[in-house]
């Protein structure tokens, strides 16, 4: 076994956005992450992994104001809550920090006056959208409008979700603040921009040293062909960020701190335990650094990130790790499936253990997305933790206790020798799979080791040797070889299964799992009971827990949704109710056989309807489209079986559907030969 020098290693997870909860898409990173961080500290290399949240920006502040809360006190909370549910999936980091913390106000500040004394900033007047009523500028996803292209309503102020088209937001039709309705105006300001091309030969060497995957690399050179821009550094407030030293009422982009709190998150851990920060940062450092992040944060890290470590004079990182996109079932995540899945949800119903385990035989080492499907990943992990791995451990483990006292035989045949030897010979190969990402690779020769070892247990078959005379050493050995296989397949996991492991080292007496404690078995060792390490998945817990997870509705996901959207024309979309809610409904035809105006009232007519069986008196808000005379006679729809209510001015006994843009436009039907009062509406 090859014993190479401890490496100096530093790790990160990308931020997660302080305004919303981990779902199991962000999981994909953080378990990827933690394996490896699992596995390079069990290597016994000198491993951090560092990660923090991504506090800053426009979606943040919103949503605070949304709130009533300060948007100190939302980070504050939502980072309490990420902890928890990392600690829920046992995401072991070394240090969990905030983007908005002094340590990162300290290395933001510093890298941009480093880049501007250098001459890589510029200034630059450009023209935004700017909500008058707000009075505040408008970030693209905060401004919606009709495409200029397919024309389809309610998109976005930077591309359309119908056609695909991309465009600038001054481009779209009837153009609308996300945050109070108004109609926003183009308004000059003066950003400040990070001149990227003044690295362009930096990272076009940077992109092809074997820092990004294949697949990247190629996708940059599109980027680099039509040429790098500038990069808007620089958001006017009102901004929950950091203000920009030497300007007045200018914050960084959020997107300018984001990375750099990698650094400050990494900074805190090395105050609190007196690590070199300069041995991991400066240029030229011995030590690796590797970013995991999703396949959608490339651009950030691959180019704007080393470029603005190597201009400020930091070291670049060793590699960006990009993995690709959750899909549950092979489809999108989506709440109305249930697929949108919460941690907290997650882990209300199911061990962290089982997903881990699933996500590892997923992984690779490219960015294709990867599929939970839901079926699979119960029978995988049944099949393989279950009735493969820990089922070594309990078919030994009582003969051992009840037969030989806890004690392992002292000494092996040759044959099982050079069985456990075959076992821990793998070690170099599985954990070069490690190494590569290549989990599910190194799943795979686990689960073919853990198939060896049942294999043996069956051909020696324990439990016929217990009932004959004479045989005790053999099924001291039997069981003693069957213990110490699984002892080296839990070690081979113990990256990916950390609690399992660890209830594995109390069962077998041991104090570590270290990767090369397996070169000697153990022998003559005692062991402790066997306590079942993991039970089975039951279809009926992942059943509830997508159940809950339709009932649960997540936050508002960063750019994707402006909180409190108070759009003047357009609601939002009301609470999904599901169809039997719907069907409850009962829509029938109604004459309008009265209407008179409500003289405290100016917006509603009180209507006597006819619905066939019985007559109603309604108050409808539809004085501004309609004279009452002008109503009588004609038909409208309404909800029959709506609970009366009490209105100021007498019982409402039921509500007048009207459709139409409102004001003037309120459409009641005219009466025709096909409806009828109180036929019901299907
Ligand atoms: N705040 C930024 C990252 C800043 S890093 C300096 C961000 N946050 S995020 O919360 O949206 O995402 C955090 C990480 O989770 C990203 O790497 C992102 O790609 C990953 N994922 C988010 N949803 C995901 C899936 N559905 N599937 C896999 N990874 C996903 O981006
Ligand atoms: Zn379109």
């Amino acid at each position: 076994m090859t014993q190479t020098a401890s490496r100096k290693i530093l790790i990160t997870s990308a931020l997660p956005y302080a305004n919303g909860p981990i779902h199991l898409g962000h999981l994909v990173e953080y378990i990827q992450t933690d394996i490896w961080s699992r596995f390079q500290k069990m290597r016994g290399n000198e491993c951090y992994y560092v990660c923090a949240d991504d506090a800053h920006g426009t979606p943040i502040m919103l949503r605070a104001q949304a709130e009533g809360i300060a948007p100190e006190e939302l980070i504050a909370r939502v980072s309490e809550e990420h902890q928890r549910d990392f600690a829920g999936f046992n995401i072991a980091f070394d240090h969990y920090h905030s983007t908005h913390s002094p340590e990162n106000r300290h290395f933001a500040s510093y890298i941009y006056e480093q880049l501007k004394a250098k001459g890589h900033i510029s200034r630059k007047t450009i023209t935004q959208f700017y909500d008058p009523e707000k009075q505040m500028f408008l970030p693209d996803r905060f401004i919606k409008g009709t495409c200029p292209k397919c024309k389809a309503e309610d998109q976005y102020g930077d591309n359309c979700e119908v056609c695909g088209a991309t465009y600038s937001p001054t481009e779209l039709l009837n153009p609308k603040s996300a945050v109070s309705g108004a109609t926003p105006v183009e308004k000059e300001t003066d950003h400040l921009f990070f001149e990227l091309d003044h690295f362009g030969d930096m990272l076009k060497e940077w992109t092809h040293k074997g820092h990004l995957q294949t697949q990247i690399a190629n996708k940059l050179d599109e980027w680099f062909e039509s040429g790098l821009r500038g990069w808007d550094i620089s958001r006017d407030a009102p901004y929950f960020g950091f203000e920009i030293p030497g300007e007045q009422d200018k914050f960084f982009y959020v997107w300018l701190d984001a990375p750099v709190g990698y650094m400050a998150s990494f900074k805190a851990l090395c105050d609190k335990t007196g690590i070199n920060f300069d041995d991991f940062w400066k240029q030229g450092s011995d030590a690796e650094l590797y970013h995991f992040i999703g396949k959608d944060i490339i651009y950030f890290h691959a180019l704007f990130w080393p470029a603005m470590l190597s201009g400020a004079d930091f070291r670049t990182p060793d590699a960006i790790f990009a993995h690709g996109f959750l899909t549950v079932d092979g489809q999108k995540m989506s709440k109305s499936r249930g697929t949108f899945i919460m941690a907290k949800t997650y882990l209300d119903h199911l061990n962290s253990e089982y997903l881990r385990y699933y996500f590892a035989t997923k992984l690779n080492s490219r960015i294709d997305d990867l599929d939970l499907n839901i079926e699979d990943f119960v029978q995988r992990v049944n099949s393989d933790l279950v009735g493969k791995v820990v089922n070594i451990a309990s078919r030994c483990a009582g003969f051992v206790v009840k037969k030989f006292n806890g004690k392992l035989a002292d000494d092996f045949s040759d044959n099982a020798k050079s069985l456990y030897q075959s076992f821990v010979a793998e070690s170099e190969m599985i954990a070069s799979l490690y190494e590569k990402r290549e989990y599910g690779q190194a799943m795979r020769e686990i689960m073919a080791l853990a198939d060896r070892a049942n294999e043996y247990i069956d051909e020696t078959a324990p439990w016929v040797l217990a009932k004959q005379e004479g045989k005790e050493a053999e099924l001291h050995e039997s069981v003693s070889v069957g213990i110490n296989l699984f002892r080296v397949l839990l070690t081979y996991l113990a990256p990916v299964l950390p609690e399992t492991a660890e209830k594995a080292l109390g069962f077998l007496q041991l104090n570590t799992l270290d990767w090369n404690a397996i070169e000697s078995p153990l022998m003559g060792h005692t062991i402790q009971k066997f306590q079942p390490l993991m039970t089975r998945v039951e279809m009926d817990a992942v059943e509830k827990m997508i159940e809950d997870s339709k009932q649960s509705m997540p936050a508002a996901q960063p750019q994707a949704t402006a909180p409190a959207a108070a759009n003047a024309d357009i609601d939002p979309i009301a609470p999904e109710i599901t169809f039997d809610d719907f069907a409850k409904l009962d829509f029938r035809i109604a004459k309008i056989v009265n209407a008179e105006a409500v003289p405290e009232a100016d917006k509603l007519l009180k209507l006597t309807l006819d619905i066939g069986l019985e007559q109603r008196q309604v108050f409808a808000g539809i004085k501004s489209a309609y004279q009452p005379e002008e109503l009588v006679g004609k038909l409208t729809v309404m909800v029959a079986n709506l609970a009366p209510r009490k209105m100021r001015f007498g019982m409402s006994e039921g509500m007048v559907l009207a459709a139409g843009p409102g004001g003037k436009d309120l459409f009641i039907l005219n009466p025709d030969e096909g409806a009828q009062p109180g036929m019901r509406v299907k």
